[in-house]
C-alpha cells in the first residue's frame, strides 16, 4: 500500500531514445512523483542519463534495483519478459511501452501473472491520448452520424533506411517481428480504441517479409465492438509504398477521419458538405501531452491503489491481431 503522504517512488528500465525523448520529461512533470533509479544494461548508458536528468540512482541490472511503486519499462519488446518477470516477483507496478508483448500467449500469462500478484500493468498506447482519437471515439459512441458501415485504417511509409544499424528494429527477435509489432501495434490499437471493439475476426491477410521482418500487412475482416455491432474494417500498414495514412470511419449519415499525426484534425463529411473540428495543441504539445497524460492516469490509478486493470488496458488485442495476421497467412508473400 502507498502511504498517501509519500513521495511516489518510479524507477525506468531502459535509458533508451524513447526515455530521454519523452518519459523522463513527463514523469517530472507530475509534481508528486519522484523518478528515484534508472537502469540500463548497456555500460555507462543509466548514468549518462541519470546525471543528464537529476536522477539520483543508476544500474546496470534490474536486479540491484530498490522498491519503488512503479516500473516504466522501455526495453525492447523482445527482452521485455525477463525484465517484467522480475518487476512482478517485486511487486512493482509496471508501466510497459508497446508493444506489450511479443504475441498473445506472453501477453495473458503478463496479465495472469501481474493479476495473482494484484499489481497493476499497463501499455504505453499514447496514441489513445491524442485529441483525435478521443473526439473519433465520442462521436461514434454517441452515433452523431448513425451506426458504423465500414472502417479503413493505414499506416504507410516507404522506409528507406533505419538509421541505426545496431537498432532493435532490425532484428526480428527484439522487434518482436517487424512492423507490424513496431508500428502497426499503434494504428491496431487506436482502431480497437475508437470503435470500442470487444474482438475482431479476420477474412483475409497478406503479408510481405524480408528476412523475417516484415514490412507490409494489409488485413480485412470484422470488429465486434462492445454494443455488438460487427463492423467490417480494412487494414494496411506498409513500409514498402506511400498510400493512404489515417483512420476513415464511414457511418449511416456521413464519414469521418483522422490522420495518425498528434496534431491531426477530425474531419466530418456530409452531405457533400466537409467540417474541421480542429486540435488545439501545437504538434509539440499534442505529443508530450499524450505521453504524460499516459503516465499520469496510470500512477494516478496505483496513488488510489487501484491495482485491477482491464485487457484493454494492456492493449491484448491488438497482440492478439498481429498473433493472427502474422499466423494466418491468407497470401502469405516471403521474399
Ligand atoms: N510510444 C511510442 O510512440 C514509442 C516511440 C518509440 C519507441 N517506443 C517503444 O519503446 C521501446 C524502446 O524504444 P527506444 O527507441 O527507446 O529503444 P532504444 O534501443 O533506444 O532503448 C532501449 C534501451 O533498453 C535497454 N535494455 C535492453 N535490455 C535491457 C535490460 N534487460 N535491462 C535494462 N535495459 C535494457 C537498451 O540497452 C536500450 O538502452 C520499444 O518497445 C519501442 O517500440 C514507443
Amino acid at each position: 500500500m502507498i502511504q498517501s503522504n509519500s513521495c511516489f517512488r518510479v524507477g525506468v528500465v531502459g535509458a533508451g531514445q524513447i526515455v530521454k525523448d519523452f518519459h523522463l520529461a513527463s514523469l517530472h512533470a507530475i509534481p508528486w512523483v519522484r523518478i528515484d533509479w534508472i537502469c540500463d544494461i548497456v555500460p555507462g548508458r543509466a548514468a549518462e542519463v541519470a546525471a543528464a536528468h537529476g536522477i539520483p540512482r543508476y544500474y546496470a541490472s534490474i536486479e540491484s534495483c530498490p522498491m519503488v511503486d512503479m516500473v516504466v519499462i522501455t526495453t525492447p519488446v523482445g527482452v521485455r519478459k525477463a525484465v517484467l518477470d522480475f518487476a512482478l516477483d517485486r511487486g512493482w507496478n509496471a508501466f510497459c511501452e508497446k508493444p506489450f508483448a511479443r504475441n498473445a500467449t506472453e501477453h495473458r500469462e503478463m496479465i495472469d501473472s501481474a493479476r495473482h500478484r494484484g499489481v497493476r500493468l499497463g501499455a504505453g498506447y499514447m496514441r489513445r491520448q491524442y485529441h483525435s482519437t478521443r473526439t473519433l471515439e465520442l462521436l461514434l459512441r454517441n452515433e452523431w452520424l448513425g451506426p458504423i458501415q465500414r472502417l479503413i485504417a493505414a499506416d504507410c511509409d516507404r522506409i528507406r533506411k533505419t538509421g541505426r544499424a545496431e537498432w532493435y528494429m532490425a532484428n526480428p527477435a527484439l522487434s518482436g517481428g517487424g512492423f507490424l509489432q513496431e508500428m502497426g501495434s499503434h494504428l491496431t490499437d487506436q482502431m480497437f480504441t475508437i470503435v470500442r471493439a470487444k474482438n475482431f475476426s479476420l477474412t483475409g491477410c497478406a503479408q510481405v517479409k524480408l528476412h523475417e521482418i516484415d514490412y507490409r500487412t494489409a488485413a480485412t475482416g470484422f470488429i465486434i465492438t462492445k454494443t455488438d455491432a460487427s463492423i467490417p474494417f480494412s487494414f494496411l500498414l506498409s513500409r514498402l509504398e506511400q498510400m493512404y495514412t489515417g483512420i476513415w470511419v464511414e457511418c449511416e449519415r456521413g464519414s469521418v477521419a483522422i490522420e495518425l499525426s498528434p496534431e491531426s484534425d477530425v474531419v466530418i463529411s456530409q452531405d457533400g458538405e466537409r467540417f474541421v473540428l480542429p486540435c488545439p495543441f501545437t504538434p509539440i504539445d499534442a505529443v508530450t501531452r499524450a505521453y504524460r497524460e499516459e503516465i499520469e492516469l496510470f500512477a494516478g490509478a496505483i496513488q488510489r491503489n487501484e491495482t485491477d486493470f482491464t485487457d484493454a488496458d494492456t492493449g491484448l488485442l491488438a497482440s492478439s491481431f498481429i498473433d493472427e495476421c502474422s499466423q494466418t497467412h491468407i497470401g502469405m508473400v516471403t521474399i
